[in-house]
């Protein structure tokens, strides 16, 4: 089920998510439905407080070299851990929280991530390219934090001027 998106500057964005511990049925539709969520903003990573639900979810797809996102490379991150992070990478960004809008962040190159699946299992995972950038992006929204927040003052009075008038049309 598609559920609604909180956009920016919604509060609700920048809380903290909780840590999940329970492994059960609700867990798995709330996955589910952040996968279709994405899916339907053309997104290719969602964390779950953009549903509305402050929970240390994530779901990630990054699509395939026909630009396609099949259920099977969907990606599911719960409670994670950076326990690596290496090299640095200038990367155009977006948020399904601030449609329309691109900015390059820097990021790190290379990141290594433990975190739980949906049953419960341990699991670990060393990513680059956009998967690394989608982790560092997705986790920050557990930690109530948003890609603007890295921009330079100029360039986030930039976008805060324009956001406004995005917002009016
Ligand atoms: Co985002």
């Amino acid at each position: 089920m598609i559920r609604p998106v909180l956009l920016y500057p919604d509060k609700r964005l920048r809380r903290k998510s909780t840590e999940i511990t329970r492994f059960d049925e609700k867990l798995g539709e709330l996955l589910d439905d952040m996968h279709d969520t994405m899916i339907d903003k053309k997104g290719v990573g969602i964390a779950a407080v953009q549903v509305g639900a402050p929970l240390r979810a994530i779901t990630i797809n990054i699509p395939d070299e026909n630009g396609e996102q099949p259920l099977e490379n969907r990606v599911e991150i719960i409670n994670p851990t950076m326990f690596l992070c290496s090299g640095g990478v200038l990367w155009n960004e977006g948020c399904l929280s601030i449609p329309d809008f691109n900015e390059e962040i820097m990021r790190f190159e290379r990141v290594g991530v433990t975190f739980i699946d949906r049953n419960g299992k341990e699991r670990r995972l060393e990513a680059e390219g956009l998967l690394a950038i989608a982790i560092q992006h997705e986790i920050d929204h557990l930690n109530g934090k948003l890609f603007v927040e890295y921009l330079s003052l100029l360039k986030r009075k930039k976008f805060e001027k324009e956001w406004k008038k995005s917002r009016k049309n």
